[in-house]
């Protein structure tokens, strides 16, 4: 199923056919693509295990007659059969995408990026906090680190959004819950009447999280200014900067580090990135026009 069509062509979108669009909340969609016949792509250069992408890349994808955009895969990276993304509709491509009927073709570009570090985590506790659709890049991490339950110490999963009717894979948050040694928490900025969970930003949830701050290794992704907070109080809580992961996004045209459009400083967030460790990332974030 597979070609050496990435590596060979970085540039061109391979075929493939949407499979499946889930409505996980009003503005977010899940969709299932598979390659069309002897379209495909490379396993991902730095996945040891020949996995078509390792957790935290992503892929281009390519609406035709709209435009092409950056979206992560979210999810499980020992699928070797299809590629899954999670799409906020936001603006024009991302509406054009979500509205995608099952049977139309997508260019995929991809995968691409530096994800995150499961095997610098390996022998030690995950602590995943996500806000929003932030969950879907780090959904992968969650798979893996459950399929390969015994490589990891605890998983502590800290999840905020918006509001109850925001949230993302609420039947998996609850299966995950009952993994053992795993601990899921969650809230929301606004509950309402039904909510039966916490309410407040996700740095709330930390101090209820079961940490080993020495053993663990964090990774944060959700909106810049909740992952700024969040790696402050991991912080004070004793992880050090190279023990705290990041996921950034800009805007992208090429995303194999030709045009600069995604130039963060010394970065290029498709290339370098979009994983960098809060000592790489940590200085910049305060800047907001780099
Ligand atoms: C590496 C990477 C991974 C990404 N992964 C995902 C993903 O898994 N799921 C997903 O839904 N989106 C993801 N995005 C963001 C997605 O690419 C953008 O939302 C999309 O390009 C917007 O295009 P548009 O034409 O729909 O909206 P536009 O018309 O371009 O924008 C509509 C509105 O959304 C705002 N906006 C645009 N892009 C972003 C952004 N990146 N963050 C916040 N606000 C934005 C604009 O300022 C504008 O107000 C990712 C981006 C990057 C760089
Ligand atoms: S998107 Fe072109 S250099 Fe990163």
């Amino acid at each position: 199923m597979t070609t050496a069509a990435t590596s060979m062509q970085p540039m061109t979108p391979q075929p493939y056919l949407v499979r499946e669009v889930v409505k996980e909340t009003p503005d977010t969609f899940t969709l299932t693509l598979q390659p069309e016949e002897g379209a495909g792509i490379s396993p991902a250069n730095n996945s040891p295990n020949g996995n078509l992408f390792a957790p935290g890349q992503f892929s281009m994808l390519w609406v035709f007659g709209v435009g092409e955009l950056p979206i992560s895969i979210s999810g499980d990276p020992g699928r070797h059969d299809r590629l899954t993304y999670t799409v906020r509709s936001v603006g024009k491509a991302t509406h054009a995408l979500v509205s995608q009927k099952s049977g139309a073709a997508v260019g995929v570009r991809g995968p691409y990026g530096a994800g995150w570090p499961v095997e610098v985590a390996r022998g030690r506790d995950l602590i995943v906090v996500a806000g929003g659709i932030g969950l879907a890049p780090l959904r992968p991490v969650i798979y893996h680190a459950l399929s390969h339950r015994a490589d990891y110490q605890r998983l502590v999963v800290l999840y905020g959004a918006r509001s109850p009717r925001d949230l993302l894979y609420r039947k998996e948050l609850a299966a995950w819950a009952r993994q053992r040694d795993t601990q899921v928490l969650i809230t929301v900025d606004y509950g309402g009447l039904n909510w039966r969970h916490r309410v407040g930003v996700v740095t709330t949830l930390l101090k209820y999280a079961r940490l080993r701050p020495a053993q663990s290794v964090a990774m944060l992704c959700g909106p810049e200014i909740m992952m700024r907070y969040v790696a402050r109080d991991l912080e004070t809580h004793g992880l050090s900067r190279n023990q705290i992961y990041l996921s950034m996004e800009r805007n992208m045209k090429c995303a194999v580090g030709f045009c600069g459009h995604c130039q963060y400083g010394p970065h290029f967030i498709c290339k370098d990135g979009p994983v960098f460790t809060y000592e790489q990332i940590g200085p910049l974030l305060n800047q907001y026009e780099l």
